[in-house]
């Protein structure tokens, strides 16, 4: 028997405050026009003063869980993929291990930025498939307001907050690559890249928290080819090919990304969930809020392909290949 992680229910939340482009002319040398038009971004959401992402975290699971029907303490495994913590420690999955009083899971971040909730879906797929857990709930938040240079043009515009959540429980396949679930999954890493997008402080280092830096152009010219490989990579694992994907539900970083890459998947856009116009780039929650919007929308149904992809500070990258 062949054991399959499928995805059982999927929720989001998105911060009260929409912060349209407009706002950022008032203190910036910048345009609605040129976020529009290089980004494809309009608006995004900033968490509240005091809204943390273990706030959001938390009701994006309890939204899961509720379309999932499965209550908490039938999660045996949370894994929260973030790279803007509530603290250094504990992990943010911790402290929502406790919020959502789901006694039975053990509970850990999974830090990967932008390619976050790609590396978590893989870790949950692996206890999934080596019986280590039945059911495992895997988030995606981001409060990347807090880490953001407001005097900083070229990288403040482009950032929002927000979370997204899916429960993922163990199903039996039948190992063929009609099973719903993970089909498969591929990861990467060049750790030799990081000056393309950082940080600039931490625990260990500066002692502070720091802000953003990006390479905005560095990095654009890598990204398409890159995803567009390790798409191929994880389709060519799953036994399947460009032609057989219904969806592709990419990380929300840039539309000339996401469009360029699925040019190269030899797909339209209606075939692709975009949300960044709404929603801005939220690092490791923007697949899971694209998923939730996806399925909110009626856009996907029982046995469709979804290609999820991801790139991001690290260099890390990675895709998933999927069943509905
Ligand atoms: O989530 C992780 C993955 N992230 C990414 O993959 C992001 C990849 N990079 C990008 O999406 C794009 O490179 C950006 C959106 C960040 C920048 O777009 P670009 O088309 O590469 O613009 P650029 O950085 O080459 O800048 C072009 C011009 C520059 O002015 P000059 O030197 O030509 O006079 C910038 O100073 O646009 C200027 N500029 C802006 N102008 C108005 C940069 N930011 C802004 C701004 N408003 N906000």
């Amino acid at each position: 028997m062949t054991v399959r992680a499928v995805v059982r229910g999927v929720g989001h939340y998105l911060p009260e405050r929409v912060v349209e482009n407009e706002e950022f002319t008032r203190t910036l040398d910048t345009s609605d026009e040129w976020i529009r038009a290089r980004t494809g971004i309009e608006r995004r959401h900033f968490a509240a003063r005091g809204e943390t992402t273990s706030d959001m975290a938390t009701r994006a699971a309890r939204n899961a869980l509720g379309d999932a029907g499965v209550k908490a303490d039938e999660i045996d495994a949370i894994i929260l993929a973030t790279a803007t913590p509530d603290l250094t420690f504990p992990s943010t999955a911790t402290i929502v291990q406790a919020r959502l009083e789901a006694r039975n899971a053990f509970a850990f971040d999974v830090q990967a930025v932008c390619a976050g909730f790609i590396y978590a879906l893989a870790n949950a797929n692996a206890l999934l498939v080596s019986g280590q857990a039945r059911r495992v709930l895997v988030i995606g938040a981001e409060t990347f307001s807090r880490i953001l240079d407001f005097s900083d043009r070229a990288t403040c515009v482009l950032f929002g907050d927000g979370a997204g959540a899916v429960v993922l429980e163990a199903d039996a396949g039948s190992g063929s690559t009609q099973d719903r679930g993970i089909l498969a999954v591929d990861l990467n890493a060049d750790g030799s890249q990081r000056d393309l997008l950082y940080v600039d402080g931490g625990v260990s280092s500066t002692g502070t928290v720091g802000v953003l830096k990006m390479l905005g152009p560095e990095l654009f010219k890598q990204a398409v080819n890159k995803l567009a490989e390790t798409a191929g990579t994880a389709l060519a694992r799953a036994g399947l090919q460009q032609g057989d994907i219904d969806w592709i539900v990419p990380h929300q970083a840039n539309i000339r990304i996401i469009s360029g890459t699925a040019k190269k998947l030899g797909l339209p856009m209606e075939r692709v969930i975009v949300t960044l116009h709404d929603q801005g780039n939220t690092s490791a929650a923007s697949i899971p809020l694209a998923l939730s919007w996806g399925k909110e929308n009626g856009k996907f149904s029982r046995g469709d392909v979804l290609l999820l992809e991801a790139i991001g500070g690290g260099l890390a990258w990675g895709a998933v290949v999927l069943r509905w």
